[in-house]
Order: C-alpha cells, then sequence, then structure tokens
C-alpha cells in the first residue's frame, strides 16, 4: 500500500450528558492517541478531530429529569470531559461541540444536497406516540421488556442488561419514559436511507477488500450485516433538540446520530482549518489522506457502513481506510454501568491518584479489548503498576540513574570495548523496536506495549548480569561501559514510551537532560554522549498500596447522586385495579436451567390447587438446586407467555437491589394463600 500524506484520525464524540469512565478511554481514545501520538514522532501529517455530541434523546431525557435544559447539561459535560481528555494526555488536535453553528450549518448542507439529488426516500411509519406529552418517543424515551434476556429495563434501543441493539417495538410492555404510561401508535414520516442500494458496492469495498487489513471483530460484524439483507434507516428523528431537518416538512424533527455525529468529525475539521490556516478538503477529500476512525463496538455499523453510505452519496469525500474498534471493557466482573455507578470515573481518578495518569494509561493499554471483551480490576492495576511499572521499567531507570550520580556525578561516562554483549543487545533492542512500530501501525497496542516492557527487561537483565555495584573497585572501567551502555537504553525507552506513557517520557527526558531526540535516531547505539551531564534521580513510578485500591473498591455501585427525585414512581392506579391481580403463596418443587438461555430458570410450583410451570429470570442470582422448597410468592393471573418455547403461567414475585430476592411470608402459610 503506498504511504499516505497525511492522516485524519478520528475517535468517537462522547455524548455530553455523563462524565467519561475508564471504558471510554480504553475503547476509542487512548489507541487512537497511541497512535497518533507515534506518527507524530515519526514526523508524520497527521490530524487528530473529537469533540462533543451533544445531541440525542438521552440529553434532552437527563435535561427533563433533572428540570433543567439540555444546553446546560451539554455546557457542563463539555468542559468537564474536554479537561480531562487533556489531563489524561489524549492529544486532540481539535476538540470541538456538535452545538456549534458551524456544524448545524456543515451538517444541514450535507442533508440538504442528499436529499436535493434523491438520495433519501421519505416513508411514513407507525411509531410510539406519548398523548399526555403530545410528542413521538425517541427510541430512548420507550422502556419495557427485552425479547431477548427479559430485562424489564430494556430501552427502545438497547438493551443494557444483555446488550442488544433493539428496535421500539419489540420490546415487551413498553412504557413512555415521559409519562409511565404505554404509548400510543402514530403514524409520523420520515427521511430513510435506502441502504440496501449500496450492498453490492459495500460487498466489494469491505467483504473483498478489506479481509485482510480490517480487524477481524470489525470485519465479522461487518460481514454479517451484509450477509442479512440491508434495509432502508430513518436518517431523521422527531425531537426539537439537535440540528433541524433543513427542507420543507422537516418541522419537529432532527438529524439523527447516524447523520449528526460523523458529520461533526468533518465540522470540527472546519473549524480547525480555520484556525490554523489550513484547507480542511485536503483532510477529507484527498486521495493522498488517510481516514482513520477509532471507536468502540457499539459503532461498528454506524462507521463502517452508514457513515461510508452517507460519504459516498454525497461524492467526493474519501472512505476510511482503517475503523480499529475495540470490544467493550468490564469492571470487576460486570458490565460497566453508568447508572448503578459501576464505573471508574475519570476525572475522580485524577483526583484520588494525582500525576498517576500514565499509570491508568499502561494498564487500560495492557488490557485493552482489542479482539474480546476483557476485564479491569483494581487489584491487577495495583499488581502491573507494582511489578511491571515499579518493579521492572521504574527500577531499571532508577538503579541506572542512581549509579550514575553515585560514581560520576551524574556525568556520562565514557564507553571502553564491548564487554557483555553490549552489540549483540542493542541488536535486540532494535528489533523490539521495529516490532513497536509494527504493531501500532497493525493496531496492536498490547503487543506494542509488550514490546516496550521488553526492552527494559533487557535492561534490567543487563545490570543483574553484569552486577556494576560488585566491580566499581576492581574494575572501574567495566563499570564505565555498564553504565554507558545502561544509560542508551534508558534514553530509546525515553523515545519509545512516549506514545504510551507521554508524562514518563517527559520525566525520564527531564532526568537525562535530553531535548527531543528524534526517532530517526533512536536504533543507533549511541543517543546521549560521554560527558553529558544528567539530572538528579526522582524516581518514575511509585507502589500502589492496598489501601489505595481498597477505598476504590469500596466505591463501585454505591450510588452517591441518587436522591428521592430519582426514584421514578408508577402512575397511580385505583383500588379496583389492584384487586384485579389474583397473587398467591406457592412451594418451588422442581427448577432447571433454560437451554441456551443465561437468565431463565423453569420451576414448577405447588400452588395447593395445581402446580404450575413458570420461566423465571433469576439463573444469575440462583442455582435451581439451592431454591427447591422455598416458599415464594406468585402473580397467577398474568397472561401467559411462551419464553424460550417453554408456555409460563405465572410470575415469581422478587425484589431487586442488585440482586434479585425472593418475596416470601414471614411465617409458614398454606399453599395457595391469596396475598393482598
Ligand atoms: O455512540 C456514541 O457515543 C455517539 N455519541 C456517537 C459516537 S460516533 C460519532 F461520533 F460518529
Ligand atoms: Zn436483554
Amino acid at each position: 500500500m503506498k504511504q499516505p500524506k497525511r492522516y485524519t484520525v478520528t475517535s468517537a464524540l462522547p455524548y455530553a450528558n455523563g462524565p467519561l469512565h475508564i471504558g471510554h478511554i480504553a475503547g476509542a481514545y487512548l489507541p487512537a492517541d497511541i497512535f497518533v501520538r507515534y506518527l507524530r514522532q515519526k514526523g508524520e501529517e497527521v490530524l487528530y478531530i473529537c469533540g462533543s455530541d451533544e445531541h440525542g434523546a438521552a440529553i434532552t431525557l437527563r435535561a427533563k429529569k433533572e428540570n433543567t435544559t439540555p444546553k446546560a447539561i451539554v455546557d457542563q459535560y463539555h468542559e468537564l470531559n474536554k479537561k480531562v481528555f487533556s489531563d489524561f494526555g489524549i492529544a486532540f488536535d481539535h476538540y470541538d461541540r456538535t452545538s456549534s453553528e458551524l456544524h448545524h450549518q456543515t451538517a444541514a448542507e450535507f442533508f440538504k444536497k442528499l436529499d436535493q439529488e434523491g438520495k433519501f426516500i421519505k416513508q411514513s411509519s407507525e411509531q410510539f406516540y406519548d398523548a399526555e406529552h403530545e410528542q413521538f418517543l425517541a427510541d430512548r424515551y420507550v422502556t419495557g421488556t427485552c425479547p431477548k434476556c427479559n430485562s424489564e429495563k430494556a430501552y427502545g434501543d438497547q438493551c443494557e442488561s444483555c446488550g442488544s441493539s433493539l428496535n421500539p417495538n419489540e420490546l415487551i410492555n413498553p412504557i413512555s419514559t415521559l409519562s409511565g404510561k404505554a404509548p400510543e401508535k402514530r403514524t409520523t414520516s420520515h427521511w430513510y436511507l435506502p441502504m440496501q442500494d449500496y450492498e453490492n458496492w459495500l460487498k466489494e469495498w469491505i467483504v473483498d477488500g478489506h479481509k485482510s487489513d480490517w480487524k477481524s471483530n470489525v470485519y465479522g460484524q461487518c460481514k454479517s450485516w451484509l450477509d442479512s439483507g440491508l434495509q432502508p434507516r430513518a436518517m431523521t428523528r422527531d425531537l426539537d433538540w439537535g440540528v433541524k431537518v433543513p427542507v420543507e416538512g422537516g418541522e419537529g424533527k432532527v438529524l439523527y446520530v447516524w447523520l449528526d455525529a460523523p458529520i461533526g468529525y468533518i465540522s470540527a475539521t472546519k473549524k480547525w482549518a480555520q484556525e490554523n490556516n489550513k484547507n480542511w478538503e485536503d483532510y477529507w477529500k484527498s486521495e493522498e489522506t488517510e481516514l482513520i476512525h477509532f471507536i468502540g463496538k457499539d459503532n461498528i455499523v454506524f462507521h463502517c457502513i452508514i457513515f461510508p453510505i452517507l460519504l459516498k452519496a454525497h461524492g467526493n469525500y474519501i472512505l476510511p481506510a482503517n475503523i480499529p474498534a475495540n470490544e467493550f471493557l468490564n469492571l470487576e466482573g460486570d458490565k460497566i454501568s453508568t447508572s448503578r455507578n459501576h464505573a471508574v470515573w475519570l476525572h475522580e481518578y485524577l483526583e484520588d491518584f494525582p500525576d498517576k495518569q500514565d499509570e491508568l494509561r499502561y494498564v487500560l493499554c495492557s488490557i485493552a479489548p482489542e479482539s474480546k471483551d476483557s476485564e479491569f480490576t483494581w487489584k491487577d492495576y495495583q499488581a502491573r503498576v507494582n511489578n511491571e511499572l515499579v518493579a521492572i521499567l521504574g527500577n531499571f531507570i532508577n538503579r541506572t540513574l542512581v549509579l550514575t550520580q553515585k560514581y560520576y556525578d551524574g556525568v556520562v561516562p565514557s564507553s571502553g570495548e564491548n564487554l557483555h554483549n553490549e552489540e549483540q543487545l542493542n541488536a535486540e533492542i532494535n528489533i523490539a523496536i521495529e516490532k513497536i512500530e509494527t504493531s501500532i501501525k497493525q493496531y496492536r497496542f498490547r503487543d506494542a506495549l509488550s514490546n516496550m516492557m521488553n526492552i527494559a527487561r533487557i535492561g534490567n537483565k543487563y545490570l543483574a548480569d553484569t552486577e556494576p555495584w560488585k566491580l566499581q573497585k576492581a574494575s572501574p572501567d567495566q563499570v564505565e561501559t555498564i553504565l554507558h551502555f545502561s544509560l542508551q537504553i534508558a534514553a530509546k525507552l525515553s523515545v519509545v514510551m512516549q506514545p504510551f506513557l507521554p508524562y514518563t517520557a517527559c520525566k525520564l527526558m527531564g532526568l537525562l537532560n535530553a531535548d527531543d531526540p528524534l526517532y530517526d535516531k533512536v536504533n543507533e547505539f549511541e543517543l546521549i554522549s560521554s560527558g553529558h551531564k544528567i539530572n538528579r534521580p526522582t524516581l518514575l513510578f511509585n507502589k500502589i498500596e492496598d489501601e489505595m485500591v481498597d477505598k476504590q473498591i469500596n466505591k463501585l455501585d454505591v450510588n452517591q447522586d441518587e436522591t428521592v427525585e430519582d426514584v421514578k414512581l408508577k402512575p397511580e392506579i385505583s383500588f379496583d385495579d389492584f384487586t384485579k391481580l389474583d397473587i398467591r403463596t406457592g412451594k418451588i418443587l422442581t427448577a432447571e436451567k433454560v437451554e441456551k438461555a443465561d437468565k431463565l430458570l423453569k420451576l414448577s410450583v405447588d400452588l395447593g390447587f395445581e402446580t404450575r410451570t413458570i420461566v423465571s429470570g433469576i439463573a444469575q442470582h440462583y442455582k435451581p438446586e439451592a431454591i427447591i422448597g422455598k416458599t415464594v410468592t406468585v402473580l397467577l393471573n398474568l397472561q401467559p407467555r411462551k419464553i424460550r418455547g417453554v408456555e409460563s403461567k405465572g410470575m415469581i414475585l422478587m425484589a431487586e437491589d442488585e440482586k434479585l430476592i425472593f418475596v416470601s411470608p414471614e411465617d409458614s402459610v398454606a399453599l395457595g394463600s391469596s396475598v393482598s
């Protein structure tokens, strides 16, 4: 492949409706930052763009809940998130926001051109409508039971419990989050992108063209979408917060995120170009530019299929050369959940661990979910910092600097003859450097990082094998050679660690009293010459103590913000409504797992007068054998439902507090006793 003249690199625009957590940076920002920093070191021309996505139903929903305006919410989080990124060293060239006038104008023009050229079809469909609030409901505004896992808290676009993408019509018992009532269906019309018209082109471009250079998780997801056939997708929504649909009939409608957010990359480039006296089109319309999108797996289809269709339909734009999406990062055995506060918030980390940005960057890169979901735990964080950063990298640098200070008053000694295979070790280090470069270019940042650490390991082993601290009296010449060479390794490390650990690289260069050494020099044997004075050593890393991580573990899942107002009560019902419920006591006779359903148990429940089969979503909380004989409370007259092929007649009542807990009578009662 020919070498591009420049790179346009983007990271998914995060929604400005909440703070950032570790899952965000592990997914789309840290890998992009490493990539971009590496390219810059090599002297490549690269533009790294991002910004806040300030539109979308979740933002209006939060504003409604908090009795404020969407603008107030996005103003707050745009500033917070921008600062947090910068504090973590995520080195965007420009961080914009989609509420800007330039963005609204750019997105509206993009839409208008496609509309004028007949690239959309206008279609009517029935959508959920909240009669009390007199508005159509965005997918996020509808909640209900997930048809895939039975969780009762699924949203119209996604179930956070099982991760499935949904459309609101699939929800069982849909409820409007505005009024708490079942919504009606009403007809509305929208602009649809006829994705099926691009199917053959996409197959050629992705399935045939990118089999070997796109990551397999990305390629696989695209292929399965294309194999199951594309459908028209609505590009507009009934909402009043966002980029207004700029054509006739567009009143009360805005562009959907699929059209709005990625155009944010373009408008941010325009803004940057204005401020830096550049031509934005060079970054989006030149065949000499390579466009790369860093995203999380939830945005794969959006960036690999929908956005490229839009770019192609518009014409003149280049297509992304690669979309190295990451999978998800889990936390302490569970999915990250912002609503349950099962998250490590970056702004809190910065407060609790001042000046330890690189420690988190290191751990998150080491465990990045590059090909499958991975997991962050605080104990693992502690172990990686203590056993790797402190014991290997920090230890090697510290021993080298302290001995140089002690024996030579901080002046780099001259190198004698090649005593301990230094030439060969230098060659090994250069191979590791080459591996770092190849891995970064292939978006394998974990491998790249582990090769960086291998250089520190080589250095550590060299010191352990040569033991200069024992030779100072007997063979001072040898010690000179050993420390001269160790200092060269330290200098090489200060260069190659920069994309991963920018703060540490800067600190180490300060300790070595080195100018920003050119990457071109990194393979040479000597980066700093004898006679050069280095600075007094200080430690690069400190150990993480048990109390520090214990405190973090205790912080998880404690919902600090929950106030009484946050509890969403269901609407009142009449006493008559209540008496319609037939609730009785029963006893679990048998329990078994439902095949291919992680959450379901099939129970037979003795009600005294009959035994019923009930499917209950409790398998992740109880083992079947542990609940046999348990007295439970059952809602009997719930309409029977077939769940995974099993007819379920009733529902076991459970109290939910993270875990599901049986609601059982305190004293023994006859089976079938009614509960009221
Ligand atoms: O999923 C999201 O986080 C949205 N804010 C869209 C991000 S991708 C985009 F910017 F194109
Ligand atoms: Zn689900």
